[in-house]
């Protein structure tokens, strides 16, 4: 099987390569991203694999589909970038449903530890030989109020790091997990709860039309002053300019932001030494309490090594007719696609 990998980045060749050569899956390697421009280097595949900010859009899906590539195996959970109602029934789509939910779980509480206790403060100064404590002052996690939007894998494993530190948990979720609330320091409420009661604030739901800017000048209105804003999920759940506005007018203390609503021509790519076009994004990182990771919380061994293995069984199941980790539109989950309803 042939498979053409866009946006290669030097940390996914190895896993990709040893599970391929090990499972009879060639992969050709292109540095680009795909799109309209790019999808004819799919020439001769048999699939394309493509990660978050691949364009899987119909125009790419109808010159895929020309060519003959069968399959587009997404490398990464969220799908928001195919659109999946023009792919029923001409291509399959397969993704990586979970990899580490520690990584992502785990990089979301180490930015708020950076943030709250000025670790990224610290670091510089230090080096600098100057060691005035002046400004850095943090304030303890235990007994705090964190508000978790989105209790899926990655919100529950937060959830856990949370509950290490003696927080107080409010959980929103669409369908709530059962078992989770425990009516006294995990607690489902309203989302206008969460806000209002929140002193933090983490994102770990999907971006849909639904939850689009659900972080907004409305939302961020409801919320404590000083709130702490941390989003390792996806960018465009954020209004960027609602949350600049808010952070100038100190109504949120601190945000902490691994993902960006515009964050696709920029995040990955080393653009030092070049002057930044994006303004909100610019501003953004001038503040003293604002942190940007660009899209790094995945980025674990582990998670690379699932990814890849994860990635080459979904093509190796599609070969045979079925996989269980395909997605539709109809079911957003592989429920109808394995009874063969959609294709
Ligand atoms: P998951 O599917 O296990 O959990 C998502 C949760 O969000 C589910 O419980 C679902 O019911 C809930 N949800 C759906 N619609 C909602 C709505 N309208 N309002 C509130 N909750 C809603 O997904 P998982 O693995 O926990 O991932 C969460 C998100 O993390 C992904 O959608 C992805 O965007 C992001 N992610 C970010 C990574 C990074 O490197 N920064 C890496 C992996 C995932």
């Amino acid at each position: 099987m042939k498979i053409a990998f866009f946006d290669t980045k030097p940390y996914d060749r190895p896993s990709f390569e040893r599970y391929g050569r090990e499972h009879g899956i060639e992969f050709k390697f292109f540095e680009t991203k795909l799109n309209e421009d790019t999808a004819e280097l799919a020439h001769g595949s048999d699939g394309v694999c493509v990660f978050v900010n691949d364009t899987v859009n119909a125009a790419v899906i109808d010159i895929l589909c020309a060519m003959g590539v069968k399959v587009v195996a997404l490398r990464c959970a969220g799908f928001n970038n195919v659109d999946m109602k023009y792919a029923f029934g001409k291509i399959h789509v397969v993704r990586v449903p979970a990899y580490s939910p520690y990584a992502v779980a785990e990089h979301t509480m180490a930015l708020l530890l950076t943030s709250i206790r000025r670790i990224h403060k610290a670091f510089i100064r230090t080096r600098d030989y100057n060691f005035s404590l002046n400004g850095m002052t943090g304030f303890d996690l235990h007994g705090k109020t964190v508000g978790v939007i989105g209790t899926g894998k990655i919100g529950r494993v937060f959830i856990d790091i949370c509950r290490g530190f003696g927080m107080k948990v409010l959980a929103y979720d669409k369908f709530p997990a059962e078992g989770l609330d425990n009516g006294d320091t995990i607690r489902y409420v309203s989302l206008d709860e969460l806000f209002t009661g929140s002193d933090i604030l983490s994102l770990h739901c999907p971006l849909t039309e639904e939850t689009y800017h659900i972080i907004g000048e409305e939302s961020l209105q409801k919320c404590k002053r000083g709130v702490i804003l941390l989003n390792t999920s996806r960018g465009a759940l954020v209004d960027a300019e609602a949350l600049l506005a808010a952070i100038k007018s100190r109504k949120v203390g601190a945000a902490c932001l691994d993902v960006y609503e515009e964050e696709s021509d920029l995040f990955f790519e080393d653009f030092s030494g070049h002057i930044l076009d994006d303004d909100t994004l610019a501003r953004l990182i001038s503040m003293p309490n604002v942190i940007v990771t660009s899209h790094q919380a995945f980025l674990t061994e582990e998670a690379l090594q699932n990814i890849a293995e994860t990635t080459v069984q979904n093509l190796l199941d599609m070969e045979n007719g079925q996989c269980p980790n395909e997605l539709c539109y109809r079911c957003g989950s592989a429920e109808d696609c394995r009874t063969g309803k959609c294709f």
